[in-house]
C-alpha cells in the first residue's frame, strides 16, 4: 500500500492545458491564472514577456517579431488546496503538432472562446484531438467587455458543433459597456463587475439570490429582470452539470467572463480545481494501463526544445511523470536505449523561472538535460521495461529541398536536421536514390524556424528550394516478400525520415492514390507514433 503522504501529493494535482483558436484570449487568461496563481504578483509580465527567460534566445526573437509563440512551457502553482500545472500550447497553427504532443500529457483542458465569435476552426481541431482520449474540458467564454453573440446561442453551437453539452456554471449580465457581472448558478449570488481592475486581484462585490432588491439597484431593474427570466429558462433548458459526464468528455461547465477585465477566471478555475481529474492512467504499448498512484516511477518525454536559456546550449526534454514520484539523484531507466542514467539536475518550471526540482510527482513535467540522446516519445521507468503509447507524428503536408550555401558543411547540416527532427521541430526526409535532404513541415513558419536554428545552433546557412513532394505515409507491411516488391518498384518515392523509417514520397496525391491502390498489402500511415 502506498503511503498516504504520497497520496495525497498525487491527489492533488491537477495538469490542463488551454485550446482555443488564435486570438480568443489564451496568453491573457494565462496570464490572469498566474495572477491568481500567485506566481506573478501583477498581470503584464507574462504577456510582455520582459522577465521571461523565452524572450532571451534567438529564435524567439522571431516569434516575438510575428507576436505569436511558438514554444510550449510549463507553469505550476498553488491553487486552493491543489497545485496546478498548466501546459502552454503554441496558438499558432504552424507548430499544432506540438499543441497534439501537449495535450497527450495533460489531464484535462481549458477551452476559451471568443464570444463574439463562437467556436472557430482551430478549436474544432483541437476537440477532435482531445476526443481521442476523452479529456474532461472546462469552457470559458471570453471578451464579455464586449459585444458577444447571444449566450444561449453560443451554448447551441459548442453543442452542436463540438458535439459536446454544455452546463453552465455562470451566465452573464449584460456585456460589452453593459456588463455587470456573472449570476453564480452554484453559488446563488451575483459577482458584480468593475472596470478597471484587470491587472490585481480585488475584492468583490456578490449579491446573494435573484429576488433582491439590492440586485436590481446594482445591475438596473431592466437587466435583473432579464437575468431572472434568462436563468429560469437555463435551469429549465440546458443541462445539470455532471461529474461523471464532464470526467467522460461528455459535459463541460461553462463560464462567462472577460480574461482583459480579470473577471470570471477565478470562477472556472474554482470549477477546474475542484472538478478536473486528479493524474490519470497512461496506456502502455501491451494495453496496460500505469495507475497514477503506482509507487514505482514512470514517464514520458512529449516535447523537447532547444536553448531554453542560451547560457546553457542544451536541450530540454519534458516529461510528463505517470507514476511515482521523482527525487534529485534518482536512477531511470532509459527504456529506448536499455540504459541506467542518474538524474540529479531536472528542472521545474515554475512560472517564468526555472528552479532546480526536489521533488516531483505523478501529474507532474519535469524537464530533463538532453544531450541528443532522448527523443520524443521516449520512456523512462525506474527498471520496468514498458513503452507508453499515443505520441504522434503527423504527415506533414509542405516540403523543400534544403541545401547548403557551403557544400563542407553537409555533416553538421545533416545532424542539425536529425536533431531538430527528434525535437519535433520539423520533419526530414533523405530518399533512396539521390543526397537530397527534404525538409518536411505541417506548416510554413517552420520552415523559417529551422533555417534560424540551424544558423543560430549549429552554424549553418541553408537555402530552401522547391521540391516535386506533395505528401508523405510512412509505409510497412506484414506481407514480406509483397513488401520487397513494393521498395524495388518504388524505390524511386522512399525516403527515410529522421529515425530511419521508411516513407513514401508522393509527388501527387494522384500517385499516392496509384500506389496505395496498386499495393494493398502496404499500409500508407499519416501519423506515426515515436
Ligand atoms: P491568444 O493568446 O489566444 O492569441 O490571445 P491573447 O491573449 O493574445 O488575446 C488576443 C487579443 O484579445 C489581445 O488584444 C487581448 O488583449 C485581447 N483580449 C483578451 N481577452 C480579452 C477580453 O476579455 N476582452 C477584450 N476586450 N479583449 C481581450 P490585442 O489588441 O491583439 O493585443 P494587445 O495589444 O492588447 O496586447
Amino acid at each position: 500500500m502506498a503511503n498516504q503522504d504520497f497520496l495525497n501529493e498525487i491527489n492533488k494535482r491537477r495538469t490542463f492545458a488551454i485550446i482555443s483558436h488564435p486570438d480568443a484570449g489564451k496568453t491573457t487568461i494565462t496570464e490572469k491564472v498566474l495572477l491568481f496563481g500567485q506566481a506573478i504578483q501583477k498581470a503584464g509580465t507574462v504577456k510582455g514577456r520582459g522577465s521571461n527567460q523565452h524572450a532571451k534566445s534567438d529564435w524567439m526573437e522571431m516569434e516575438k517579431e510575428r507576436g505569436i509563440s511558438v514554444t510550449t512551457s510549463v507553469m505550476q502553482f498553488p491553487y486552493n488546496e491543489r497545485l496546478v500545472n498548466l501546459l502552454d500550447t503554441p496558438g499558432h497553427e504552424d507548430f499544432s503538432e506540438d499543441t497534439y504532443r501537449t495535450l497527450t500529457a495533460v489531464d484535462s483542458c481549458l477551452m476559451v472562446i471568443d464570444a463574439a465569435k463562437g467556436v472557430e476552426d482551430r478549436t474544432r481541431k483541437l476537440m477532435e484531438v482531445t476526443r481521442l482520449r476523452d479529456t474532461p474540458i472546462v469552457t470559458f467564454m471570453n471578451k464579455l467587455d464586449r459585444d458577444i453573440r447571444d449566450p444561449m446561442e453560443l451554448l447551441d453551437e459548442v453543442e452542436t458543433e463540438l458535439n459536446i453539452m454544455c452546463a453552465p456554471i455562470t451566465w452573464p449580465i449584460g456585456c460589452g459597456k453593459e456588463f455587470k457581472g456573472v449570476y453564480h448558478l452554484h453559488r446563488d449570488e451575483t459577482i458584480l463587475y468593475q472596470t478597471g481592475h484587470g491587472h490585481t486581484i480585488q475584492d468583490v462585490r456578490t449579491i446573494k439570490g435573484l429576488d433582491s432588491a439590492e440586485l436590481d439597484a446594482a445591475v438596473g431593474e431592466s437587466l435583473a429582470e432579464q437575468l431572472r427570466e434568462e436563468i429560469e429558462l437555463v435551469q429549465g433548458a440546458s443541462n445539470e452539470f455532471d461529474l461523471e459526464m464532464f470526467l467522460s468528455g461528455d459535459l463541460t461547465p461553462v463560464y462567462f467572463g472577460t480574461a482583459l477585465g480579470n473577471f470570471g477566471v477565478d470562477h472556472m478555475l474554482d470549477g477546474l480545481t475542484e472538478w478536473a481529474p486528479a493524474p490519470m492512467p497512461r496506456k502502455t504499448d501491451d494495453e496496460r494501463e500505469v495507475s497514477a498512484e503506482d509507487e514505482k516511477f514512470t514517464g514520458f518525454v512529449f516535447k523537447i526544445q532547444a536553448n531554453m536559456d542560451p547560457k546553457h546550449r542544451d536541450r530540454i526534454a519534458f516529461m510528463r511523470i505517470v507514476s511515482g514520484k521523482y527525487s534529485q539523484g534518482m536512477k531511470m531507466n532509459h527504456v529506448r536505449l536499455g540504459k541506467q542514467v542518474s538524474i540529479s539536475d531536472a528542472v521545474t518550471f515554475m512560472a517564468g523561472d526555472r528552479e532546480r526540482a526536489q521533488d516531483a510527482y505523478a501529474g507532474d513535467i519535469i524537464g530533463l538535460h538532453n544531450h541528443g540522446t532522448i527523443q520524443i516519445g521516449d520512456t523512462f521507468t525506474d527498471g520496468e521495461k514498458l513503452k507508453f503509447s499515443g505520441i504522434p507524428n503527423f504527415a506533414p503536408e509542405l516540403f523543400r529541398r534544403i541545401r547548403l550555401k557551403d557544400p563542407l558543411k553537409q555533416k553538421q547540416l545533416l545532424k542539425g536536421l536529425v536533431q531538430l527532427s527528434e525535437e519535433g521541430a520539423v520533419q526530414v526526409f533523405r530518399p533512396l536514390i539521390n543526397n537530397d535532404l527534404i525538409v518536411g513541415a505541417v506548416g510554413v513558419l517552420q520552415f523559417d524556424v529551422v533555417v534560424a536554428r540551424l544558423k543560430a545552433e549549429y552554424k549553418v546557412d541553408a537555402i530552401y528550394e522547391s521540391v516535386n513532394v506533395n505528401t508523405a505515409r510512412w509505409v510497412s507491411s506484414d506481407d514480406v516478400k509483397k513488401f520487397e516488391e513494393f521498395k524495388r518498384k518504388c524505390e524511386a518515392n522512399l525516403a527515410l525520415d529522421g529515425g530511419d523509417n521508411l516513407t513514401y514520397i508522393a509527388p501527387t496525391r494522384v500517385n499516392l492514390n496509384l500506389s496505395m491502390e496498386r499495393y494493398p498489402e502496404v499500409i500508407f500511415s499519416e501519423t506515426r507514433e515515436h
